[in-house]
């Protein structure tokens, strides 16, 4: 049975003390929830999460990182420094950071492998913009940024890795994709990593849908044979909102 996750991506938001209640406040769902909870925070936040969180339900995951082990990268967070606080989750090729700030898939494969090395593990954002979905691109633009991403990882670190199928037209825009596409695309997904490393390996990875996704939405994501749970934004800032996501898996 593949894992359900609920993870929620705050991006550039919150404060420690604002984490630290959120998570307090949290802690009474994840405990009876049917999922595996992980707030992937900013790195300001990790250790007052960490801290919050400990003999919680929740996990604590970062929103990117580094591939060297250390160096001269000023401004940067290397693997190694995620680890030894005990982050266990890091988002790794979100669209933000590939569209801002110029990640390609040969470095989010770089990513991937770093956070593997470290036994970190990674949340794989994946997806297509408007134009490319337009055009009949996605499922190729898909396919081929999770087989480029996950290139040269073996069959066991492919089943531990999460991947997050994130339409880039649905993210923040309120425009959720439709549940039928949404299973299609991740069904794609599943059928690319089973060409490539065979059939159970696919079976075990479990994939998210993300982009727009809310209280409303969620029941009807989740009743499809192939989401495995979401990477939630917006809604995740809310903890009402996040709590009612949660149990809608
Ligand atoms: P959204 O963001 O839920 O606000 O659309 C999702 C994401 O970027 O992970």
């Amino acid at each position: 049975m593949r894992k359900k996750v609920i993870a929620g991506n705050w991006k550039m938001n919150m404060l420690p003390n604002e984490a630290m209640n959120f998570i307090n406040n949290l802690e009474p769902i994840a405990k009876n929830a049917k999922c595996d909870v992980i707030l992937c925070v900013p790195y300001t936040d990790l250790f007052y999460s960490l801290l919050t969180a400990q003999n919680t339900n929740i996990k604590i995951g970062a929103q990117n990182m580094h591939w060297e082990e250390k160096g001269a990268y000023t401004g940067e967070i290397a693997p190694q420094m995620l680890k030894c606080i005990n982050v266990e989750y890091v988002i790794i090729g979100h669209s933000e950071r590939r569209q801002y700030f110029a990640e390609t898939d040969e470095t989010v494969n770089k990513k991937l492998k770093a956070a593997m090395a470290n036994k970190l593990i990674p949340i794989l954002c994946v997806g297509e913009t408007l134009k490319q979905r337009e055009l009949g691109l996605a499922e190729e633009i898909i396919t081929q940024q999770t087989e480029l991403a996950l290139e040269g990882l073996s069959k066991e670190q492919i089943e531990k890795v999460i991947i997050a199928y994130e339409p880039i037209w649905a993210i923040g825009t309120g425009k959720v994709a439709t549940k039928e596409d949404a299973n299609n695309a991740i069904k794609q997904i599943r059928n690319k990593i089973a060409s490539l490393y065979g059939k159970e390996t696919s079976e075990n990875v479990t994939i998210l849908y993300g982009g727009s996704v809310n209280s409303q939405n969620a029941k009807e994501l989740f009743s499809t044979s192939d989401i495995d749970g979401a990477l939630v934004g917006g809604a995740s800032l809310k903890v009402e909102e996040f709590e009612k996501i949660i149990n809608s898996i």
